[in-house]
């Protein structure tokens, strides 16, 4: 039954759960009604990039709205639309060169566009045999039907399994857990589940249209690089096989991980790229399908028409406000702050704090890359045993953290899509070294309270 004196009209994530009414927004900072400040190290879901509350991305969404604020893309294109599209394809860089994108209004919404696309090249091809898509088992790529039919995440999918189709979902490098007897950083091992997909794609007989991948795990794994070699192995094994590779950057990308995209790491070229959260940073609902001129010109020069639309595509007040986004993002020179590999950058300093978490008894490992990092926790440290899931030993940490006016994304399921207990880490690139300071003496003094609790 409803506790009454928790009824509200908004159905939201949790009947048992309050959520306190948020206010306003300033740089790193959250205040809610009762004007308790919150410091939002994990970008709420690693959603917010430059901070909130930054003025310029208001205005440019007021203007637009005062201008044209919808027109149906099945009428018109718009000004806003042409010339941010040319601005995305040109900070996507050379691969997506004569490309074109498809703008949504977020992440699931652009896998689900990226799987009929790749459906769709198959047939423009000749290919009409290929419809399956691989992915990897722990992965999520969105909450729609089709993304839950790709994704690996156990608690977000089980439910609606029998509504989904079933495709091969292969083996995912995760070094602090890895399968193999590594010795090696999981150099070798990389090439061993790489190995695997090449594997699921011959066992499929020619019906894979294509492969989708987080290059670095999303909220499933918490913040897993790779290792070197095994992207570029994968993207190998896909073009040998006329299997197209999707990138799921919704997470990772626009700077998120220190490059523009995360495949840039590893000089990866994928046939299709889907971002949303950063691309944004919440101040719009807005996600994209970056399409390369190989999947562009199949259409193009095929039958000449995308079979797929969505009433608020190419949204001019989304738009608007993405492309002041990539403004402020490329003027405060943000993608640079959040490089890891910079001495001094916002992001080294954010991995060299986090590191200090290593001591603290329940903390498994501390694994990320940029300014995307997770904290693992386990009971055994020697064993690597996970807590109960039960206990909800991350949730327990992310509650004691808000106590202190700290905000991490806590997930469940990393060891094996049930147990296993991480937080996210990842502020906005705004962040200062003095705020890095205080959020990781919060975070170690939540953790200190939820293994006391
Ligand atoms: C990698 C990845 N793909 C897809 C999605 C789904 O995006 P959205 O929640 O905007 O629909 C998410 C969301 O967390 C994600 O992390």
């Amino acid at each position: 039954m409803i506790d009454p004196s928790s009824y509200s009209a908004v159905l939201r994530r949790s009947f048992r759960r309050t959520f306190p009414p948020a206010t306003r927004g300033e740089g790193v900072y959250l205040w809610d009604a009762r004007d308790k400040r919150y410091l939002d190290f994990s970008g709420s879901a690693a959603v917010n990039f430059i901070g909130h509350g930054v003025v310029e991305i208001a205005a440019a969404m007021a203007a637009q709205a005062a201008q044209l604020e919808f027109v149906h893309s099945s009428q018109f294109t718009t000004p806003v639309a042409e010339e941010y599209a040319l601005e995305l394809l040109d900070f996507a860089g050379k691969n997506f060169q004569g490309g074109c994108v498809y703008f949504t209004c977020g992440g699931s919404e652009s896998v689900e566009t990226a799987l009929k696309l790749a459906r769709q090249y198959q047939v423009e091809i000749g290919q009409t045999g290929r419809y399956q898509v691989v992915s990897r088992g722990q992965s999520y790529h969105g909450s729609t039907l089709g993304a839950s039919s790709v994704s690996g995440n156990k608690r977000r999918r089980e439910m609606y399994r029998p509504m989904v189709r079933e495709f091969a979902h292969v083996g995912f490098p995760y070094c602090y857990r890895c399968a193999f007897d590594c010795t090696d950083s999981c150099r070798a091992c990389g090439q061993e589940y790489a190995a695997e997909l090449e594997q699921a794609i011959e066992a499929a007989k020619g019906e894979v249209a294509a492969f989708i991948v987080e290059p670095v795990s999303g909220a499933t794994l918490g913040a897993v690089v790779p290792p070197s070699g095994y992207l570029q192995k994968v993207a190998e094994i896909c073009r040998r096989h006329g299997v197209l590779l999707i990138a799921d950057e919704v997470m990772t990308g626009m700077g998120r991980t220190g490059r523009n995209f995360a495949v840039d790491h590893w000089d990866v070229a994928p046939d299709l790229l889907v971002t949303a959260k950063g691309l944004s940073s919440g101040y719009a609902p807005l996600g994209a399908v970056l399409v390369s001129k190989k999947v562009a010109s199949a259409i193009a020069d095929g039958s000449g028409a995308f079979l797929h639309g969505f009433t608020y595509n190419s949204h001019p007040i989304s738009l608007a406000a993405g492309r002041a986004v990539l403004r402020f993002l490329q003027e405060r020179k943000l993608v640079e702050a959040a490089d890891s590999d910079r001495q001094g950058s916002t992001a080294a300093t954010l991995g060299q704090a986090l590191d200090g978490l290593h001591d603290a008894k329940p903390v498994g490992d501390v694994r990320g890359i940029g300014l995307l990092w997770a904290v693992e926790f386990v009971a055994d440290k020697a064993t690597k045993q996970p807590f109960a899931s039960e206990l909800n030993f991350a949730g327990r940490v992310a509650q004691a953290a808000v106590k202190r006016g700290l905000l991490v994304y806590p997930m469940q399921g990393c060891v094996d899509g049930v147990s296993g207990d991480h937080v996210l880490i990842a502020p906005p690139a705004v962040i200062t070294s003095e705020q890095i300071d205080w959020a990781v003496m919060q975070l170690q003094e939540a953790i200190d309270e939820a293994c006391a609790a």
